[in-house]
């Protein structure tokens, strides 16, 4: 299925100025003195299938662009990551993007780069500080609408059922953006309908080998479960070792939802291992460097700009494979 990534202004945000909002290259780069522009960019890690493509765009289009990328992993930890942007500005870079591992306790930081009036542009995932003028803008998922789009599907599929269905939830990295978003749209999905019971939820923090084991873990507590929802498609891959293992037939025995559509989670789908994907788009560079020039030369950007994004079932996942980029 072809994917559309488009900028969509979320209504009343549309052609908010940075002029003016603490906006503006500091940076040592010139920032459009001579025309060159240095990023720095703290990603959350390689936790996942995600991540790595996710790593790989932004690398890639830095370089398309003429943008010079000063790269550092976080490795899942927030200090890592609070550590990386005051090295950035430490450094005078012109502007800073950052994916953030969990939600809350950036306002320090976001202050100190806007004080030395570097711009910063969350990418990925959001932060939950009031003070929106800490940052630029956001560009990334709705991880709400994945959530949502996860539970509709199951309440389709299970339309007819009269029996109790059975869920165990796989979630992400606990106080991030995605895990606490997906949780909550799957949830107000299913909310409505009281046969379908979450009867086991607990962090795989989005990685195969927590989610193996965790689903270990809910296997041997729950002997009658119906359908497993992962946040993403690397804690699913792990589960469905774990469902293998436990003489369980995954796709059949317990249906599997998950979220990405990275290539080996879309390779289970074909394989009619899981049976629906929700894409979670990581091609974000082309669009972040957009972004990064127009915030550089203060023009005018959307506070918002959403990622589109489809979902795929077991025959599209067939259709998809050859062409897929990630
Ligand atoms: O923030 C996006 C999520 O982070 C992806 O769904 C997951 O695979 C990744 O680790």
């Amino acid at each position: 299925m072809l994917k559309r990534i488009s900028m969509l202004a979320l209504a009343g945000l549309a052609a908010v100025t940075v002029a003016g909002c603490g906006g503006g290259s500091g940076g040592s780069g010139s920032g459009g003195g001579d025309g060159s522009i240095t990023m720095g960019f703290s990603q959350v890690g390689a936790e996942s299938g995600w991540r790595t493509a996710n790593t790989k765009s932004v690398q890639e289009a830095a370089k398309t662009a003429g943008i010079t990328l000063k790269f550092s992993d976080a490795q899942q930890k927030q200090e890592n990551q609070i550590k990386a942007i005051r090295s950035y500005i430490q450094q005078k870079v012109d502007v800073i993007a950052f994916s953030p591992v969990v939600e809350s306790g950036w306002d320090t930081v976001l202050k100190e780069a806007k004080n030395a009036k570097i711009p910063v542009i969350l990418t990925d995932r959001a932060v939950d500080s009031k003070d929106t003028s800490l940052y630029k803008t956001f560009l990334g998922s709705d991880f709400v609408e994945e959530g949502r789009k996860a539970g509709k599907w199951l309440t389709e599929e299970y339309k007819d059922a009269k029996d109790t269905v059975n869920i165990v939830e796989l979630q992400g990295t606990t106080g991030s953006a995605p895990a606490n978003d997906r949780k909550a749209g799957f949830q107000e999905a299913i909310g409505a309908d009281p046969k379908f019971k979450i009867i086991a939820s607990q962090t795989g923090d989005f990685t195969r080998a927590k989610g193996k084991e965790v689903m270990e873990a809910f296997l041997k507590a729950n002997p009658d479960i119906d359908v497993l929802y992962a946040h993403n498609d690397d804690m699913g891959l792990g589960a469905i070792e774990a469902i293998e293992g436990a003489g369980k037939v995954p796709g059949k025995d317990i249906k599997i939802i998950t979220v990405d559509a990275v290539h080996d989670g879309m390779q289970a789908l074909a394989d009619g291992k899981i049976n629906y994907i929700v894409e979670c788009s990581p091609l974000l560079g082309p669009q972040l460097m957009d972004l990064a020039k127009k915030v550089v030369k203060n023009e005018s950007i959307p506070a918002r700009v959403v990622t589109e994004e489809t979902t795929f079932t077991q025959d599209q996942a067939k259709t998809a494979l050859p062409e897929r980029k990630y």
